[in-house]
């Protein structure tokens, strides 16, 4: 839409940029549906855009300054006489507080990710140039959600954020074939590093029947594959809400002042554990072909867990449980909660009850005190437990936390650099074993969209000059695996499906194959 028709039809398009994690996608998502309803429009034009939204990472230093950076440059803008609304979501305003407000003058407006229920009004007061209290320019949730965990998550105005894009096809596009669903909020662990707790407030659990609802209203629009999103994902447990009836007898609450029959509550009843809403959304809805979960703890995992993945075949055999180290000594400063030997032993666990599971980790290097032999540590776990890739981060200390208040950052740059270097190369050999098992195998691809045409410099190997279309898609490990098709058609046809594919190459982040040609598009 050009400016002149969007000026005088009164549209405000706004550009919205999103960090960090799955659960600012989405986020991001529910905010993009919820503002579309309102009459909004979304372009991809920061520079001509009505309104800017940030929806902002905090879970390390360099997350944050992107975003700065960005928000600096849009108050130069400004100050030179561009009219634009800037506001800020997300967990960087929920870590600051409002005294950004004052840091950045150019910010009309922040929004922490559980208030995201308010930011309709807060955007239309900015549009409409009302001029409001730092206060009334501010949703945070504080320390609120801390002080009273008892809140259930049905009652929260968020729930019905969730719920709503579930239930509006209208704004599912098509092409989405992948789809988050959360089902937890929050975190509970207070790891001595982390913000998340204090950004995203204590866990809350979504009630299962509202879950299961949304995944089946997602696949209705054309949903393939779900993930599951939490911070412990496998914390995950409802306790349903139970009431006495007139006979004295424990019956399952409906709703307020509503009861069930009174038959003898089964222990379903009482409480759905992660085991069982995983095995309910694979039994009740059937048109998931692929269901995933993030980030997975590893103290929490029960073989119930472990034994519903082997057992249901539509749940990925894919892990995602980060270690973040392999010391002892720095788990125990890190208030990670498990020892090197129970990461071990859950690690064995699960490749004993799931022997095709791969498993994806982070680590965190340079964490205080951290030393050679710590470091040495972490490369034993990563050699034991063959990881499929890690996600390795330095430390970086954040506000608010436990970690900078009580230690030092005092590992030398320079050893940080050469630990994570060397923690990535002996990620890569390792990765290069696992996806060289696959070679002369045959796995299901979930076709995801055109192989980036660079090669080098995109981080994947193996894009081969064969001047066909290449599709790239995941396997349900997680490995990427590409392959060529002969075809634009045969490229929009298989987007988005299952295929079979036997694997004839590989590379340490890479599977590359031959597309079976009788697949049968499921
Ligand atoms: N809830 C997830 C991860 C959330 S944050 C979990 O517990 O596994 C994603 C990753 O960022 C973490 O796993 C950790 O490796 C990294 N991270 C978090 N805080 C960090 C910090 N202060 N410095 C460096 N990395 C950090
Ligand atoms: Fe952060 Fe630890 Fe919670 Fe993960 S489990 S979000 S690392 S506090
Ligand atoms: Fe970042 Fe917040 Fe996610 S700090 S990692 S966006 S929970």
């Amino acid at each position: 839409m050009t400016n002149s028709i969007k000026q005088s039809s009164g549209i405000k398009n706004i550009y919205l940029e999103t960090f960090g994690c799955q659960m600012n996608e989405l986020d991001s998502e529910l905010v993009q549906d919820q503002l579309s309803a309102l009459g909004y429009a979304f372009e991809g034009d920061r520079a001509s855009a009505d309104v800017v939204l940030f929806n902002t990472c905090s879970v390390r230093e360099q997350a944050e300054n992107k975003v700065l950076s960005r928000i600096g440059e849009l108050g130069i803008e400004k100050r030179e006489g561009r009219e634009v609304v800037i506001g800020m979501l997300g967990c960087l305003p929920e870590r600051e507080g409002k005294k950004l407000l004052g840091t950045y003058p150019q910010l009309d407006f922040i929004c922490g990710p559980s208030e995201l229920d308010h930011l309709p009004t807060m955007l239309h007061n900015a549009v409409l140039g009302e001029r409001l209290s730092a206060s009334e320019r501010s949703a945070l949730q504080g320390n609120r959600s801390r002080r009273s965990t008892a809140l259930s998550a049905a009652d929260d105005n968020l729930e019905l954020l969730d719920l709503a894009r579930a239930f509006n096809p209208d704004h599912r596009r098509s092409s989405d074939k992948s789809a988050y669903v959360r089902i937890t909020r929050g975190c509970n662990k207070f790891c001595t590093y982390c913000v998340v707790p204090n950004t995203r407030g204590a866990e809350v659990h979504r009630p299962p029947d509202a879950i299961i609802e949304e995944c089946r209203q997602l696949v209705q629009t054309g949903a393939v594959e779900i993930t599951l999103l939490g911070q412990t994902v496998n914390h995950y447990r409802y306790t349903h809400d139970i009431a006495v009836n007139d006979e004295g007898i424990e019956v399952p609450q409906i709703g307020p002042g509503l009861t069930a029959f009174s038959k003898p509550l089964d222990e379903s009843q009482r409480i759905t554990t992660f085991a069982n809403l995983l095995k309910r959304i694979h039994d009740e809805v059937p048109g998931v072909q692929r269901l995933r979960f993030v980030t997975s703890y590893p103290k929490d995992f029960g073989n119930d867990i472990l034994e519903v993945i082997r057992d249901c075949p539509r749940i990925c055999n894919y892990l995602h449980v980060p270690a973040q180290s392999g010391s002892n000594r720095i788990l125990k400063l890190m208030n990670r909660g498990y020892t090197v030997e129970e990461y071990l032993e859950f690690i064995e666990r699960a490749r004993t009850i799931i022997p095709d599971v791969e498993i994806a980790g982070d680590i965190i290097v340079g964490f205080p005190t951290e030393t050679e032999e710590d470091y040495k540590a972490t490369c034993d776990l990563i050699r034991k437990v063959r990881f499929k890739n890690n996600f390795v981060f330095h430390y970086s200390p954040r506000p608010g936390t436990v970690a900078i208040d009580r230690f030092e950052d005092n590992v030398p740059r320079e050893d940080k650099r050469r630990w994570l270097n060397a923690i990535l190369a002996l990620g890569s050999e390792i990765s290069g074993d696992v996806h060289k098992a696959y070679e002369g195998c045959k796995v299901g691809v979930f076709v995801e969209r055109l192989s980036p045409k660079m090669t080098k410099n995109s981080g994947v190997e193996l894009m081969w000059d064969s001047g066909k279309i290449q599709l790239s898609g995941r396997t349900q490990g997680d490995l990427i695996c590409v392959f060529d098709v002969d075809s634009e058609e045969m490229a929009n046809n298989l987007m988005g499906t299952i295929v079979d594919v036997v694997v004839t190459d590989s590379a340490p982040l890479l599977l590359q194959g031959n597309l079976v040609r009788d697949y049968v598009e499921r």
